[in-house]
């Protein structure tokens, strides 16, 4: 089988994107308090702070995490403190519990992949202990669980709406309990330009939208060069601040797990918001799903893995297809050579957190590889990633090293 052209690791806009309303799940964008802001770390920022966590405060966060969750807890002067996971990413309570105590602010939760957790038990003890509780729903922007949307166990929740919808930035800040503090800033004409033209070049770059590419060619070109050169005067010019050049539009859309407190309070732009408002939910959700099945389907009787999750819950929208493989390193090799994007979250953890401060959270991220499943993969794509990912891990296992 012919290997696509690069196949899109993260929606990308396309007509189908608009196709069809509503959605089959809750979405956390559903709350009674909502904020939409440039990134889900920004919005974990934010959440502390209305929690009015500050220096001395200790935050508790997953051991299993993404390295873009503690710059936010350094920001507001806190230290943050891991807790060990279970091998299925749940909480270990009773770790928690221990690492409770006078001085803790906050927890941090986070739902995994797209899979709601239960955490009603979480939410008592916090209670009890009088911490806050910040659900991390950077993963798991639809969802819900025993009835219970996504969203709302948590004083506040965080999501990261580009990793749901085809915009080059956004997240959130929802809350079910509190009015949210404070009224966010536009972040300015770049940032509006950089944003809506970033989106539309990813869905180009995939070759989505043909007619409108060949309509805006010359005025990308343009603004190529253009951009180009503001870059080149904000290297050149100490003047213009640090980061002046960059700051058009936020690291956090850049792979970079960098923390800009510049962002602080500023609007998500105005083309992901309404891209969020138009978006064919039920696609989205119905899309994830599917194609999550459909590759579980063709992975099942290749050797060398297990699923992470044993089944796909009816409250559940994958973020991508969490797969343990056996023989990672070998596996990562063939994969990367393939061109298969893949996420390997928590392979790279906050320094400290080693097999002493949580071995499971250390296996998962040698283990787990999360393969897309997005609504805008298409059938070829599709196709082509279940037939290359089956090869490889054929490959792996009759040559292991
Ligand atoms: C679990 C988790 N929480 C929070 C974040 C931060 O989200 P964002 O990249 O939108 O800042 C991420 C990012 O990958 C994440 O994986």
């Amino acid at each position: 089988m012919t290997a696509p052209r690069a196949i899109p690791s993260v929606p990308v806009l396309s007509l189908g994107s608009f196709a069809g309303s509503g959605a089959t799940l809750p979405a956390l964008d559903e709350a009674p308090a909502v904020q939409l802001v440039t990134s889900g770390r920004i919005a974990i920022g934010m959440a502390l702070r209305a929690l009015g966590v500050g220096a001395g405060d200790r935050v508790l966060v997953p051991a299993y995490h993404s390295l873009s969750m503690i710059p936010p807890v350094h920001w507001c002067g806190a230290e943050a403190v891991f807790y060990r996971v279970h091998p299925d990413t749940t909480a270990d309570l009773d770790d928690l519990a221990g690492k409770l105590g006078p001085g803790v602010k906050a927890v941090i939760a986070t739902h995994f992949f797209g899979f709601p957790q239960d955490l009603r038990a979480l939410r008592t003890l916090c209670d009890a202990h009088g911490a806050g509780l910040v659900e991390d729903c950077a993963h798991c922007y639809f969802g819900e669980r025993d009835g219970v949307a996504v969203g709302a166990n948590g004083d506040y929740a965080i999501g990261s709406s580009m990793k749901f919808f085809p915009i080059f930035e956004g997240g959130c800040l929802v809350s079910h309990r509190h009015p949210l503090p404070g009224v966010l800033q536009g972040a300015g004409k770049g940032f509006e330009a950089k944003a809506a033209l970033g989106a539309l070049e990813a869905g180009f770059g995939h070759g989505r939208l043909p007619v409108l590419r060949a309509t805006l060619a010359l005025p990308l070109r343009l603004k190529t060069v253009l951009w180009n050169r503001v870059k080149a005067r904000g290297r050149a010019g100490a003047s213009l601040g640090a980061g002046a050049a960059t700051a058009l539009a936020p690291s956090s859309s850049d792979s970079s797990f960098d923390f800009d407190p510049r962002w602080l309070d500023r609007r998500s732009s105005w083309f992901s918001r309404a891209v969020l408002r138009r978006a064919g939910r039920a696609r989205l959700v119905e899309g994830r799903r599917r194609h999550y099945l459909e590759l579980e389907r063709a992975l099942a009787s290749a050797p060398g893995w297990q699923p992470l999750f044993a089944a796909l819950p009816a409250g559940a929208c994958p973020w991508v297809f969490p797969l343990l493989a056996d023989h990672p390193d070998a596996l990562f090799e063939r994969l990367r050579a393939a061109g298969v994007p893949m996420v390997r979250f928590g392979a790279s953890l906050w320094p400290g957190v080693d097999a002493g401060v949580c071995a499971n959270s250390v296996a998962l991220g040698q283990r787990l590889f999360g393969l897309p499943v997005h609504q805008e993969l298409r059938e070829s794509e599709r196709a082509w990633l279940a037939a290359t990912v089956r090869r490889a891990l054929e490959d792996t296992a009759k040559a292991p090293a």
